[in-house]
């Protein structure tokens, strides 16, 4: 019989409230969803008072004061802090995107932060990203090629590179991936918008020899068709870029295709 309620050990109780600082004019509330493989404990939502006049602007600022400041066991993946590493998406304020380029001043009231939605949690706000890498892999992104290798470099005309534009400044957040409902409930063989832009990218590079190859891989009910055109992804991605055209333009081909 289908279970039409959350099982008991998956319920998000009420954490530790973690006292106001003192003397702080400025002060935001955060609530940071906690959750540990060690403990056996239910995930918590646990709430911080960050004083924003000692912090810098974006929330990733704030994350990083409450661990050096307040709780040093809350655990988040962040390396560059300038919007082109990518390991610091999550959920802020009900949308998907990145800590280091969001302003803590762009959310009114409380900051609620949770992981990526959707995907298995390793600790705290770090999603599992195994499954996501490997259908990134799956699409071949590289150039394949079967002429003999040029004795300098592959050309490209100007006009060909320009069709990479909106494709090669993807950072792999998985932003919008996990922003997807046919993502979220086909995850497991639907590729999603970012390993799909990925094969996009790869399908039109004028010097790729695997076009074929590449489009008989994606000819399959569940990787490429279960789109249908919600757009959440181009709505999310924190770069800007939209696979939802670069799907489109891979259902197209397939209609099109001589080879
Ligand atoms: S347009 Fe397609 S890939 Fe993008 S969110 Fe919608 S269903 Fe997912
Ligand atoms: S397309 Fe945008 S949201 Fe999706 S993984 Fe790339 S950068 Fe992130
Ligand atoms: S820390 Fe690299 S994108 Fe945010």
């Amino acid at each position: 019989m289908a279970q039409l309620t959350l099982p008991k050990n998956s319920r998000i109780r009420t954490g530790k409230t973690w006292p106001k600082p003192e003397g702080a004019k400025n002060v935001r509330k955060f609530s940071i969803y906690r959750w540990s493989p060690d403990d056996g404990e239910n995930p918590r939502v646990d709430t911080y008072f960050v004083d924003l006049d000692s912090c810098g602007p974006m929330v990733l600022d704030a994350l990083i004061k409450i661990k050096n400041e307040i709780d040093p066991t809350l655990t988040f993946r962040r390396s560059c802090r300038e919007g082109i590493c990518g390991s610091c998406a999550m959920n802020i304020d009900g949308v998907n995107t990145l800590a280091c380029t969001w302003g803590i001043d762009e959310i009114k009231g409380d900051v609620r932060i949770y992981p990526l939605p959707h995907m298995p949690v390793v600790k705290d706000l770090i999603p599992d990203l195994t499954h996501f890498y490997a259908q990134h892999e799956s699409v071949m992104p590289w150039l394949e090629t079967k002429s003999n290798t040029p004795a300098k470099e592959w050309k490209q005309s100007i006009e060909d590179r320009k069709k990479l534009d909106g494709h090669y400044e993807c950072i792999m957040c998985a932003c919008c991936s996990t922003a997807c409902p046919s993502y979220w409930w086909n995850g497991d063989r639907y590729l999603g918008p970012a390993a799909l832009l990925h094969a996009h990218r790869w399908i039109i590079d004028s010097r790729d020899e695997a076009t074929g190859e590449r489009l008989d891989d994606l000819e399959d009910p569940f990787k490429l068709y279960r789109c249908h055109t919600i757009m959440n992804c181009a709505k999310t991605c924190p770069k800007g870029l939209n696979p939802a055209k670069a799907i489109q333009d891979i259902k197209k081909m397939m209609v099109e295709r001589t080879i």
